[in-house]
């Protein structure tokens, strides 16, 4: 079987164009990782060569020889399921987790995201506290980031204005949001930022830029990233009412939903 034909890299597709119609990635913006196991790739013919290899500028060794399905950089989300062998690449971290193989995709020259330093440091951290870990997903929610220019940047005021817009958003992210300051994209310090938030949150909001989500699947993943935006997008439209917040939900009631949904809320939040 052809690995373009396998359920990863139909997956991929569907969410990059999902996440693109949804202004979340507009032009380049967002890009997205998976990890698969060298088990789950038994059986595809096609990804046994290696293409190219590249060195990654850092040490992931904890990672060593693990395969990533990964989109590449500056390459639009709207075109992925169009050109799914140029615009993603599934690669493979060198025994030494200094370098990576290339060994499908990326059929025009293509390199992964600028931001695979963050993901592959954000996967390392995740994979520490839990090993079912699989995918990173970094976008440009507007609503979100719109909040990073109106409101305090401080992880407890957000996590808790995202918790009270809607029932969901505790059960869904009990632990809340981590958050970093202001950095510039592409470099390994926003990537050290964020992996070490990602060892106590499963999203990290970057100010004026996005978000970077982690989860099980990329369903999961990309369900996270759901309702985080929506519960921002119920604040926008908050705003559009008058913004005058009449009631909302108290912490008694996140209380009650975290005993009947069997969540744990962040300690200092709630
Ligand atoms: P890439 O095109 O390198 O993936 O970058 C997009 C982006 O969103 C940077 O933060
Ligand atoms: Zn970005």
């Amino acid at each position: 079987m052809k690995f373009i034909e396998s359920s990863f890299v139909k997956k991929m597709c569907e969410v990059t164009y999902e996440s693109y119609l949804r202004y979340w990635d507009e032009r380049n913006g967002g890009n997205v990782s998976c990890r698969l196991s060298a088990e789950e790739l038994v059986g595809y013919e096609d990804i046994s060569e290696v293409r190219s290899s590249h060195e990654l500028g850092f040490k992931a060794s904890n990672l060593a020889g693990q395969y990533y399905l990964v989109t590449g950089t500056g390459r639009y989300f709207r075109n992925v399921t169009k050109q799914p062998l140029l615009d993603l690449g599934l690669v493979r971290i060198s025994n030494d987790g200094l370098s990576y193989d290339v060994v499908w995709g990326f059929e025009d020259g293509g390199r992964p995201t600028s931001e695979f330093p963050s993901h592959l440091m954000s996967h390392i951290e995740r994979l520490k506290i839990n090993p079912a870990h699989r995918v990173i997903f970094h976008c440009h929610p507007t609503n979100l980031i719109a909040l990073t220019f109106t409101q305090d940047l401080d992880e407890r005021h957000l996590s808790r204005l995202l918790w009270k817009m809607q029932a969901e958003s505790l059960v869904v992210f009990p632990e809340g949001v981590g958050l970093i300051p202001y950095m510039t994209p592409g470099t390994t310090e926003i990537g050290e930022a964020t992996a070490r938030k990602m060892g106590d949150f499963s999203a990290v909001v970057w100010p004026h830029h996005g978000l970077f989500a982690s989860g099980n699947s990329l369903d999961e993943t990309y369900g996270l990233i759901e309702v985080i935006e929506k519960a921002a997008m119920i604040y926008s439209q908050i705003g559009a009412q008058g913004g005058r917040i009449k009631q909302d939900i108290s912490d008694n009631q996140l209380r009650e939903l975290a005993a009947r949904f069997k969540v744990t809320p962040r300690k200092d939040f709630l």
